[in-house]
C-alpha cells in the first residue's frame, strides 16, 4: 500500500512555487514512493500565506514558520526562503524530526553551513539541498560518457554562468546586493557550478580567485542611492586533484545571457560541450570518428536519457527548468525511503560551500587557496 508525506513549504517566490510544483507532480511523473500530502505553508504574513496556500493547494497557513515546523503532520520541509534564513529554519526542521529540502546556497557563513551538516548528521533525516541542475537526464549521460571514457582523459574543463538579472545599472537595489545574502555571483549562483563540477569530477582542490563588482551603487525605492555590497562577477582558476586544471566565470551582470550553465570539458581523446539555455541537448566530438566526419555532434534528449522518459515516450520534445525539481523531489524521497539516491546532501553541500569560501578568501589574500 502506498504511504503518504506530508509537506511544509516556507516560502512563495521563484523557488517555493517551483517546489510546491515538484510536490504536486512527483507522484504522477514517477508512479513510485509516498504521496506527497501538501499540509502547511508559510509566508512572511498570515495573508500572504492564505492567498498562496489557496493557490498551491496547501491546507493550513501561516505567518509565522515556527508553526508550521511544530505541526506533527508535516514530515518534510522545502526551505525556498532567502539565503540569510536557510541556517536557522533547516536547523530548526531537523531538530523537529524533520527532512529537509532548503534551496542553495547552504548558508551565508560557513559556520552555519557546518551547523546545518552537523544537525543533519545528528538527526538521522535526509536533508537536501536544491541543486537541480545536476538532475539534468543529459548531465547524467555526461556522466556516463565520461565514466566510460569516450573522450579519454579529462585534462581540462571550462564552465561559466551568466546571467543578466542584475544587468541594468539602474536596477533597484535589493536583498542580493546586501552583504547579509552573501558575497554575490560567487555563493548565490557559482555554488550550481560547483555542483556540476562535484558530481562530474570530485571536489576542487585549489582556487585562485577574483571578485569584482560592475556597480558601485544602486537605486533604492525611497529615490536615494545605497552602496552595492556583494560582488556580481567573479573570476576563478581552479584544480581537481592532480589532472584537471579550470576556469570559471560568473556574472550575473551579462546583458544577453538569460541562464547560461556553458560547460566545455577537453579530454585526451574529445570534447563533450553542453549549455543550461539550450538544456535539451549536448555536443559531443570524439577522434575515434573517421577523420572524413570528425566534428561536433548534437544529442538531443531522449527517453534512452532516463529519467526523461518519466515525462514523455516521444525524443526531442524536451524537458524544462521545473521538471529538474521533478526529479530532484523524487531523488530525494528515494533517498528518504532508503534508495540509493542521486541528491546532494548537506555534507556534500559543505564540500561545495568550503570551495566557494576558499575563493573567497583566494580574492582576499590574492592568492592560491587550497582546500
Ligand atoms: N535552485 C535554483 O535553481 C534556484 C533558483 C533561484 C533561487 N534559488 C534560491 O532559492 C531561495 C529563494 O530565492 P527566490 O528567488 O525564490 O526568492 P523570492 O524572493 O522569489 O522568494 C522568497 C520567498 O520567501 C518568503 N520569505 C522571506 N522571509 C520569510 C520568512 N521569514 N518566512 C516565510 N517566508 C519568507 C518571501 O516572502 C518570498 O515569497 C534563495 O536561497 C535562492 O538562492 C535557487
Amino acid at each position: 500500500m502506498n504511504s503518504t508525506l506530508g509537506i511544509g513549504l516556507i516560502g512563495t517566490g521563484y523557488m517555493g512555487k517551483c517546489h510546491a510544483l515538484a510536490w504536486t507532480s512527483v507522484h504522477a511523473v514517477f508512479g513510485t514512493g509516498p504521496t506527497p500530502r501538501l499540509v502547511h505553508l508559510a509566508e512572511v504574513n498570515g495573508d500572504i500565506a492564505n492567498k498562496k496556500a489557496a493557490e498551491f493547494g496547501f491546507a493550513k497557513a501561516t505567518g509565522n514558520w515556527r508553526d508550521l515546523i511544530a505541526d506533527p503532520e508535516v514530515d518534510v520541509v522545502s526551505v525556498t526562503t532567502p539565503n540569510a534564513f536557510h541556517a536557522e529554519m533547516a536547523i530548526a526542521a531537523l531538530e523537529a524530526g524533520k527532512h529537509v529540502w532548503c534551496e542553495k546556497p547552504m548558508a551565508v557563513a560557513l559556520a552555519d553551513a557546518e551547523r546545518m551538516a552537523a544537525a543533519a548528521k545528528k538527526s538521522g533525516k535526509v536533508a537536501v539541498l536544491g541543486y537541480n541542475y545536476i538532475q539534468n537526464p543529459l548531465i547524467r549521460h555526461i556522466e556516463t560518457l565520461l565514466a566510460e571514457g569516450a573522450i579519454g582523459t579529462v585534462n581540462h574543463v571550462r564552465l561559466e554562468m551568466d546571467e543578466d538579472f542584475m544587468a541594468d545599472p539602474e536596477a533597484l537595489f535589493y536583498w542580493k546586493s546586501v552583504a547579509s545574502s552573501g558575497y554575490g555571483a560567487l555563493d548565490d549562483f557559482g555554488v550550481h557550478p560547483l555542483s556540476l563540477l562535484l558530481k562530474l569530477f570530485g571536489p576542487v582542490s585549489r582556487v585562485f580567485a577574483n571578485l569584482s563588482k560592475p556597480y558601485q551603487d544602486r537605486p533604492t525605492q525611497s529615490g536615494s542611492r545605497r552602496a552595492v555590497e556583494t560582488f556580481d562577477i567573479a573570476s576563478i582558476l581552479f584544480e581537481i586533484g592532480a589532472g584537471i586544471s579550470g576556469v570559471m566565470a560568473l556574472d550575473r551582470s551579462a546583458w544577453g545571457r538569460k541562464g547560461r550553465i556553458a560547460l566545455q570539458i577537453f579530454g585526451s581523446k574529445g570534447t563533450i560541450v553542453y549549455d543550461q539555455e539550450r538544456m535539451n541537448e549536448l555536443q559531443l566530438y570524439t577522434v575515434s570518428d573517421r577523420p572524413t566526419e570528425q566534428g561536433f555532434r548534437t544529442i538531443l534528449s531522449a527517453p534512452h536519457h532516463a529519467p526523461y522518459d518519466r515525462f514523455i515516450p516521444a525524443p526531442g520534445h524536451g524537458l524544462g527548468f521545473n521538471d529538474l525539481k521533478i526529479i530532484e523531489c523524487h531523488e530525494l524521497l528515494n533517498a528518504i525511503e532508503g534508495k540509493p539516491a542521486r541528491i546532494i546532501d548537506f555534507d556534500a553541500g559543505l564540500v561545495i560551500e568550503r570551495t566557494v569560501h576558499a575563493m573567497a578568501q583566494s580574492h582576499h589574500d590574492k592568492g592560491w587557496v587550497s582546500l
